[in-house]
């Protein structure tokens, strides 16, 4: 999950790293209120989860509330890069002397962690990673040692930072790998992180990564989720922990395991292209346990998307054989009654596929139509949806 600015300056703030004071506004109102709290000279900032705001104009000086009531006006409802404005962040006007760049990320291809450090900051670094790679440092960092003042000191000679803001910069660095290690990011990154004119270092801008796979560490991190931007079923599949992704297509896909679910994707495409194009409207993979109330919980889920015309459920069974599986589906039709409305097209296969079989021919419901193999089961769920 990525942050917005704001977010990224109250975990910096909460780890030490130095930040402004600043407040969130989501009307003009508002916006004068946060630049009468905050105080002085104030700049107005569009939070969009993308780069170059102030490039595009959605970073702006205001002199005083009122001009920054103006400011802010101007900015919400702004589309940065296909972006919209629903949010500013009045920040305390920084007296700007340097603008540098410092970041921590995880760099996958070198299966470390790296450091990224920069006199040059301010601009976008990959600008500066092209045209002067000399002015960026990478510094691996090693995990089980991480970066401690000393080792800190080093990232920052080796980076050249000045003399007279090695030793601020260096404790900043320290900070943002305690942030980095304790809330479980991927990446943090200060650009600019800026020397004022009282040779007082800040961090001005913020964009944190936070690691979605350790959100069972940290409950508080539920709370910086954006819900006005989260589509209502993949939050509604997310409140059941069941893994929902939405499509552009017509077919509803259930699947038990990540591998199996994949696979059917590209098999109802390759079948929806005799049927004028048709294609997967989403996918749930129920894992492994496919009791009858996560079958219900994901076929009311995959029903609830009104680009929905056709449904393939399509399970191997593994250690939940497929009979569990058939009860699964008869329940959850039970479960759901007149609120499952589409034809649903069923292909079991693995331990106890017998039995299985015979459970849903038995059941006999008027939605379900089983067939044997997942290329015939594909074919009948994208002819289906084509009606
Ligand atoms: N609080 C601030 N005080 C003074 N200048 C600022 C402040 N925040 C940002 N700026 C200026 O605006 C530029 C762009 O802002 P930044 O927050 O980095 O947005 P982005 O990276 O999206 O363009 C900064 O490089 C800095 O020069
Ligand atoms: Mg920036």
């Amino acid at each position: 999950m990525d942050l917005y600015e704001y977010q990224a300056r109250d975990l910096f703030e909460k780890h030490g790293v130095p930040v402004l004071p600043a407040a969130i506004a989501t009307t003009a109102d508002e916006a004068e209120a946060a630049a009468i709290k905050v105080g002085g000279k104030v700049v107005v900032k569009a939070q969009v989860k993308v780069g170059g705001r102030g490039k595009a104009g959605g970073v702006k000086l205001a002199v005083d509330p009122a001009d920054a009531r103006e400011k802010a006006s101007a900015i919400l409802g702004m589309d940065i890069k296909g972006h919209e404005v629903r949010t500013v962040m009045i920040a305390a006007a920084a007296p700007i002397e340097s603008e540098y760049y410092l970041a921590i990320l995880l760099d996958r291809s070198n299966r470390t962690f790296l450091v990224m450090a920069s006199v040059a900051g301010g601009m976008e670094i990959e600008e500066v990673a092209h045209t002067a790679p000399e002015k960026l440092a990478k510094i691996p960092v090693d995990s089980n040692v991480g970066i401690d003042l000393a080792r800190a000191n080093e990232i920052i000679a080796a980076a050249k930072f000045p003399a007279d803001v090695a030793d601020q910069v260096a404790s900043v660095l320290v900070k943002l790998w305690e942030t980095f290690v304790s809330e479980d990011a991927t990446l943090v990154e200060v650009n600019p992180l800026v020397k004022t004119s009282d040779g007082k270092i800040i961090a001005l801008d913020g964009k944190v990564t936070l690691d979605d796979n350790a959100g069972f560490r940290h409950p508080d991190h539920e709370a910086l989720v954006d819900q006005a931007a989260e589509n209502a079923l993949e939050a509604a599949a997310k409140a059941k922990n069941l893994n929902y992704v939405k499509l552009e297509g017509q077919v509803g896909i259930i699947g038990n395991g990540a591998g199996l679910v994949m696979s059917t994707l590209d098999v109802v495409a390759y079948a929806g292209e005799k049927f004028g194009g048709v294609r997967p409207a989403n996918f749930l993979d129920i894992g492994g346990g496919a009791s009858a109330q996560v079958m219900a919980d994901g076929l009311s889920i995959i029903l609830g998307d009104k680009d929905v015309k056709s449904v393939f459920v399509n399970v191997f069974g593994g250690i939940t054989a497929c009979d569990a599986v058939a009860n699964g589906i008869v329940q959850a039709l039970e479960l759901l009654g007149a609120q499952a409305t589409k034809p649903i097209v069923v292909r079991l296969d693995g331990n106890n596929v017998v039995e299985g079989r015979a459970i849903l021919t038995a059941a006999a419901h008027p939605l379900v139509e089983q067939l044997d193999t997942m290329d015939g089961a594909a074919n009948r769920a994208a002819e289906l949806a084509a009606k």
